[in-house]
């Protein structure tokens, strides 16, 4: 009941809950005490006076005893229920109980159960558990639990959201247990400045767009790209005088034809001139260390027939895809 912000309605459903059941209580008090007799003038007779088809009579026997307990012990009942369980405004009750405990306590249970297995998987770094079904298939249910809904059920993302089948190349880090294991741990945030009044109107930024293009071999307009050639020196720092991107710093390759956040001209001179904030949340929260460290071996086998990892280099197992 900790889900009230204002101080009057706690207030309100406690005095409603206990005047109810104090109520019940008195009203059981009071037609046990009174008693009803018969017109004045009447013989007083233990009848009510009510009197049918001549001579059938309305008796006043008081209320069979059981039932008179039946309905003591409910109020009993409904009173210590309301002392012990949270029921009264925002009175936690003696037991302190709440769903939130049992289910953290569901939690707890539920993980000590999982400990002995994870203790199995997380003795082996993760790039072994790539070779090992068990974790492969626990991986794959925490994916489908906690990163599906961004990155796809098959991990080939969408607009913005990373493809994970990607080989080492087209991420936007250094594709590996490391990388993995820390972004899904601490979320990561790709920064690209905005950039329009740095470069110009319009016209300038859609030749530093076909420029752009031109670097992945993609459709533009000759012309176009050449003049937005000196342009780019604005944009090397970060993507590299040949634009292959700087993992350190999360700037994609835009030499590949993945793109990220869109391709084609309009996506590009979007891109500059807005610039994007791409956050992906912290997980630590929601998952355990051992958990990251499943999750991350079934993220690295997502290319796995091609990943090698002695080499630590990856080819594409599925082509990289262009998002139109
Ligand atoms: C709310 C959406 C969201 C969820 C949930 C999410 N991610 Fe992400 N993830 C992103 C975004 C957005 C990025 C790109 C961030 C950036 O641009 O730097 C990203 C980036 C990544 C990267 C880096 C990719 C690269 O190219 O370097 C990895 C690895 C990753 N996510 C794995 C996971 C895993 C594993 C989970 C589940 C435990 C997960 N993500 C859950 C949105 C999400
Ligand atoms: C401060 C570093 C920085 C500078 C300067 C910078 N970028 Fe970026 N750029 C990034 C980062 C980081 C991302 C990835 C954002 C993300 O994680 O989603 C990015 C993304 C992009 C993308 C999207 C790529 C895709 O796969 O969809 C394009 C296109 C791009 N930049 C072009 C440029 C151009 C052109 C310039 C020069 C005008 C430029 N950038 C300057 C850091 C930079």
């Amino acid at each position: 009941m900790s889900d009230f912000t204002n101080g009057f309605w706690p207030l309100y459903v406690a005095i409603i809950s206990l005047v109810s059941i104090l109520g019940c209580a008195w009203l059981l008090w009071i037609a046990g005490k009174a008693k009803v007799t018969g017109h004045p003038g009447q013989v007083q007779d233990n009848t009510t006076g009510h009197v049918w088809d001549e001579n059938l009579r309305e008796l006043n026997n008081p209320l069979p005893r059981w039932w008179m307990w039946l309905f003591i012990l409910t109020v009993i009942f409904g009173l210590g229920y309301l002392a012990i369980f949270p029921g009264l405004g925002s009175f936690t009750g003696l037991l302190k109980w709440s769903t939130d405990s049992e289910h953290a306590r569901d939690l707890t249970r539920i993980r000590a159960q999982a400990a002995p297995l994870y203790a199995e998987f997380t003795a082996q770094p993760v790039e072994a558990l790539v070779k090992e079904p068990r974790a492969l298939a626990i991986g794959e249910r925490l994916f489908m639990n906690n990163c599906s809904q961004c990155h796809g059920s098959d991990g080939r993302g969408s607009k913005s959201y990373p493809n994970l089948t990607n080989a080492n190349a087209a991420w936007l880090g250094e594709r590996g247990a490391e990388h993995i294991v820390r972004t899904v741990t601490s979320g990561r945030t790709g920064v690209m400045p905005p950039m329009g009044a740095a470069i110009g109107g319009d016209a300038e930024i859609s030749e530093l767009a076909n420029y752009v293009l031109s670097l992945s071999g993609s459709p533009h307009n000759e012309i176009k790209a050449s003049n937005g050639k000196k342009m780019f020196s604005a944009c090397a720092a970060c993507h590299g005088m040949d634009g292959k991107g700087n993992k350190a710093l999360g700037a994609p390759n835009l030499t590949d034809d993945y793109w990220l956040h869109g391709w084609g001209e309009a996506a590009i001179a979007g891109i500059i001139k807005n610039g994007k904030n791409n956050v992906m949340p912290a997980q630590a929260s929601r998952l355990t260390a051992e958990q990251i460290h499943v999750v991350s071996a079934y993220v690295l086998s997502l290319s796995r027939s091609s990943f090698s990892a002695a080499a630590g280099t990856a080819v594409p197992l599925v082509p990289p895809r262009q998002t139109p």
